[in-house]
């Protein structure tokens, strides 16, 4: 695969892994489209383990194949494999309080976050179940600024469902990260988010529940993954 058509599957599938319906195909783009590129996009994405283990949104998923598969059909054979993945996203009509949105943080889609999350911004009163853009953009200047964070102690004060926290937990080697919210269903839901992107880490839920710490002298990754600011959609 040449460098243009795998950047073009590597943007395409984080808006995917984000639930971001929004995009725009280029009619050059889509001529690269050819039938090997669109399996290894279901592959790499809907086929992939991350959203078999944790799945995006349906109703998302069915959205976005609508639409990449109108690009594609007036130029290229589409493949077998987005018609089927359509057809399963259009049988599936469950109705979904929460869906996962997975953010690609490097180029090769191998240093995600992945978020439990709902689709509305408001919900049970609170609007701390969705990652904001507020949030991915405060994410962004961080991994541009990470040595202000190395080795210190971060509060996050209305941390949501955690996004901003965890990003940081994860790339900036900071000696303790402490995420705090006011709202119980919002608590609940970030440590899941916890659990889901630091697996076996050390964490400490303090007794009044309005605080969720990470202990992460132990779980600071080594390596840091070369970072691309490009979040939106
Ligand atoms: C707009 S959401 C933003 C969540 C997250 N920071 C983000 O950007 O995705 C605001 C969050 O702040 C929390 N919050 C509002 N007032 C608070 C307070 N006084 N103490 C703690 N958390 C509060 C809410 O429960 C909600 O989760």
């Amino acid at each position: 695969m040449s460098n243009l058509e795998n950047t073009i599957l590597v943007d395409l599938a984080r808006k995917l892994f984000r639930g971001c319906t929004n995009f725009h195909i280029e009619p050059d783009s889509v001529k690269l489209m050819t039938w090997s590129w669109q399996e290894l996009f279901v592959d790499l994405t809907l086929r992939s383990p991350v959203i078999k283990k944790y799945p995006i949104s349906t109703e998302l998923s069915r959205i976005f194949l609508k639409k990449l598969i109108n690009c594609i059909e007036p130029v290229q054979e589409v493949h077998d494999n987005l018609y089927a993945e359509l057809c399963r996203a259009m049988n599936n009509s469950a109705i979904e309080d929460y869906c996962y949105r997975h953010y690609v943080i490097s180029n090769d889609l191998n240093n995600i976050i992945t978020m439990k999350e709902t689709k509305n911004m408001v919900v049970n009163g609170t609007t701390g179940m969705r990652t904001w853009e507020a949030a991915l953009m405060l994410s962004d200047w961080i991994l541009c600024n990470k040595e202000l964070f190395s080795s210190k102690d971060v509060l996050e004060l209305g941390s949501g469902i955690g996004f901003t926290g965890i990003t940081l937990a994860k790339f900036c080697e900071p000696k303790s990260v402490t995420m705090t919210d006011c709202h119980e269903d919002v608590l609940q839901v970030l440590c899941e988010n916890v659990d889901i992107n630091f697996p076996s880490q050390c964490k400490n839920r303090s007794s009044d529940g309005t605080t969720y710490e990470l202990d992460n002298t132990s779980f600071v990754p080594r390596r840091h993954p070369r970072y691309d600011n490009n979040h939106g959609c």
